[in-house]
């Protein structure tokens, strides 16, 4: 499916509420599957990976039933059954990493398979730390399909050269199955959901800034209420920010301090944005976000920050084309190992509409506020962050711009257009 966007003639205006978050929906269902019991999942985000983790969970054995979209309830005995085929993670990193982790521990094998997209992606980061722990791995030379030959796990402390999420959750969930105290430490926190929602239900798990230790866990089955996904909320922000006259609430935004970087950045460029209503769902802090227009400054992006905004960096780059002065944005190598080489990616598609941006190894450089000519195709790269940074350009182009493929926001927000077009006043 292409789209075509063209720049808007008045500003957006009105509310929306933000489907859940992504990873947490997917842990919900991954770590209600591990508990005995049964749990009931509020507010799940129905987008293609989280289908892929229920997929992949029903495979082994688990019962899961819709009562609507967005709405399920996990049955579980607290142990999996051996898949009857291939396990299918799709698109999806944070399936296929953590669920190696489960599975290194189980008393079967299995294997893991992904989409295109997801088996060029690395996955040395972690079989390397669940070998040390005494898995089995076999893969296409660190890609997928992984071949996991089920094993007795040891403890490890682990010091992860990367802040990853996926890494340290995956450690974390063989650490739950491993003689042992199994500990991560990070270079920088990352996002900690895995940790919050864990401990929510029952698993001996402690954190101590960076350093994150867990014992063998048995877990409750517990009512989880997903909370809304700041990453699919930031398109939506940038949006309001850099459209003309824009006045938008936004609610139900999850507020984790561990993803919330782009709301330090956004008051870092002297945007215009209010946190309304901060209230904890189901452990994790949410509230409503107002974002106005705003006269925006450049400013730097590096080093602890990045972890926490690791999603949001394409929306970044372009709202630093909105701003005055140079954005540098340093530190994230690792968005060339996303659903695409985000790297260049951004660069080659911000560059056929008009947009001056120098690609760095690990990051961008955004010389100052720009016009969007537009008038061109992009390209996403079957990335669905892509898709949507790439329509939000389109919004304040000076011509229409064609995203091709636009069908990639399935992945994590099929609502994106429909909750746009209900901010749009024609
Ligand atoms: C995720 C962690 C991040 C993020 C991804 C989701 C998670 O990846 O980019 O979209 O749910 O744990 P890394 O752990 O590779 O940084």
């Amino acid at each position: 499916m292409d789209v075509l966007v063209s720049g808007l003639k008045r500003g957006l205006r009105g509310e929306i509420t933000i489907p859940a978050d992504k990873s947490i929906s997917h842990r919900s269902v991954m770590f209600a599957s591990l508990a005995k019991g049964k749990s009931r999942i509020s507010n799940f985000l129905y987008a293609s990976d989280c289908r892929s983790t229920v997929g992949l969970f029903k495979n082994l054995g688990v019962d899961i039933e819709f009562i609507d979209e967005h709405n399920l309830i996990v049955t579980s005995s607290g142990m999996l059954t051996p898949p009857n085929n291939n396990l299918d993670c799709g698109n999806s990193g944070t399936t296929m990493r953590l669920v190696s982790g489960i599975l290194a521990g189980q008393n079967f094998n299995s294997v893991l398979v992904g989409d295109e997209s997801l088996s060029k992606r690395p996955m040395k980061r972690i079989i390397t730390p669940l070998s040390q722990m005494g898995a089995v791995i076999d893969s296409n030379d660190g890609r997928a399909p992984l071949k996991i030959q089920g094993s007795k796990l040891h403890a490890i402390e682990y010091n992860s050269p990367i802040a990853s999420a996926q890494v340290k959750s995956s450690i974390l969930l063989a650490g739950m199955n491993a003689d042992g105290v199994t500990t991560v430490i990070e270079p920088y926190v990352s996002r900690n959901h895995s940790e919050l929602m864990l401990k929510y239900m029952g698993a001996n798990i402690s954190v101590d800034k960076n350093k994150v230790s867990i014992e063998k866990s048995e877990l409750i089955a517990k009512d989880i209420v997903v909370a809304g996904d700041i990453s699919s909320a930031a398109f939506f922000i940038v949006a309001a920010l850099i459209v003309p006259d824009s006045d938008i609430i936004i609610r139900n935004v999850g507020l984790n301090e561990t993803r919330t970087g782009i709301i330090d950045v956004v008051q870092r460029m002297g945007g215009n944005l209010e946190i309304l209503d901060e209230r904890i769902v189901s452990g994790e802090k949410v509230g409503d976000i107002r974002v106005r227009y705003s006269d925006l400054k450049g400013c730097n992006v590096s080093g602890a920050d990045v972890p926490r905004l690791i999603d949001e960096l394409p929306v970044i780059a372009l709202l630093a084309t909105q701003a005055d002065g140079e954005t540098r944005i340093t530190d994230a190598g690792d968005l060339r190992n996303k659903e695409a080489d985000r790297i260049t990616a951004v660069v080659t598609e911000f560059r056929k509409i008009g947009i001056d941006i120098d690609e760095l190894s690990d990051g961008f450089v955004i010389g100052g506020k720009q016009t969007i000519n537009g008038g061109s195709e992009v390209e996403v790269y079957h990335d669905h962050r892509l898709a949507m940074t790439l329509y939000v350009a389109g919004l304040i182009a000076k011509n229409e711009i064609k995203v091709n493929e636009f069908q990639w926001v399935n992945i994590s927000l099929p609502e994106f257009l429909s909750l746009m077009e209900t901010l749009i006043i024609l």
